[in-house]
């Protein structure tokens, strides 16, 4: 146990809720240290980053081998701008170097399928939405560790589902792909560091052998409080976390044009069955 393990789990919490593990090592002190970062320096990434990016997000686990998956890299000034506009004006994809837009990708099984005229009966079912959405998210976040070891911060950007056609249009996508997210990547600023943001208490999250909401209202309770000191803290709304959830899901409106993600993959060529 070390008290920098003790203090990264309490930045995670914003309590001393757990006790570090004997076997504490870098790359825990890493994974608890994650931070959205949303401020980029114009520092440009070493040639050879996007590559090794890469590398980790493959020797993610991919559903069967199957590896349907994709990700566009975009780093033109003027494809950038467009996508942030897209994307709700989040200004940091143009400020960040590279924007990488993660896509599940199901048009590389169906153009093989072709070439051995096959058709792939088991392939329009959201099952196979699923796998490529999955397989997506895991090999975003792999690359997410790996630039972090690196010193890079990122910002995962699910606005650009605010209008996958739209995405999909700029980036020149074939049919059966769809953008699952963005990552804005780049060196963080110093100005204003980004800061570990606290996470629900384990007792909401880990359940023993069954699931039970037992004592759930105590625990939230506590990381209304916790949430709307870190809040406090940073100089922000202190809003305690089930306030938020509940403003973020109580209109459509919140959606942003996602509530319109079943018409739109109908057309961009996924069966939904
Ligand atoms: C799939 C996904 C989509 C996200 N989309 C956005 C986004 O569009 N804009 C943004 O500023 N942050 C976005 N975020 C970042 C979250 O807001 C952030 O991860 C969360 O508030 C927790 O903060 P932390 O990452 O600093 O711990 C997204 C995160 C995920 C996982």
């Amino acid at each position: 146990m070390t008290t920098n393990a003790q203090s990264k789990l309490a930045a995670r919490y914003g309590a001393h809720d757990i006790a570090p593990l004997d076997a504490w090592n870098e790359t825990l002190d890493q994974l608890l240290d994650h931070r959205s970062v949303r401020s980029f320096t114009d520092q440009p990434l070493p040639e050879g980053t996007l590559e090794t990016l890469v590398a980790a997000a493959q020797s993610a686990s991919t559903s069967s081998n199957l590896q349907v998956w994709s990700v566009v890299a975009v780093q033109d000034a003027g494809r950038k701008k467009r996508l942030s506009e897209l994307a709700g004006n989040q200004a940091y994809i143009h400020q960040a170097p590279l924007f990488l837009v993660w896509l599940a990708d199901l048009s590389r099984v169906s153009r093989i399928a072709e070439q051995q005229g096959v058709e792939l009966e088991a392939l329009p079912y959201l099952e196979s939405l699923l796998l490529g959405t999955i397989d997506a998210a895991l090999a975003a976040q792999n690359a997410v560790v790996a630039l972090e070891s690196l010193g890079l911060g990122s910002v995962y950007i699910g606005g650009i589902r605010n209008d996958i056609e739209g995405v999909a249009r700029e980036l020149g996508l074939p049919a059966q792909v769809y953008p699952v997210f963005g990552l804005c990547v780049g060196y963080p600023s110093t100005e204003r560091p980004a800061k570990v943001k606290p996470r629900l208490p384990q007792q909401a999250v880990l359940h023993h052998e069954t699931y039970t909401t037992a004592g759930e209202e105590q625990v939230l309770s506590e990381y209304d409080a916790r949430l709307g000191a870190f809040y406090q803290r940073e100089g922000m709304k202190a809003s305690g976390w089930s306030e938020q959830v509940v403003s973020r899901l109580r209109n459509v409106s919140s959606l942003h044009g996602r509530e319109a993600l079943l018409g739109e993959l109908a057309r961009m060529g996924f069966g939904l069955r």
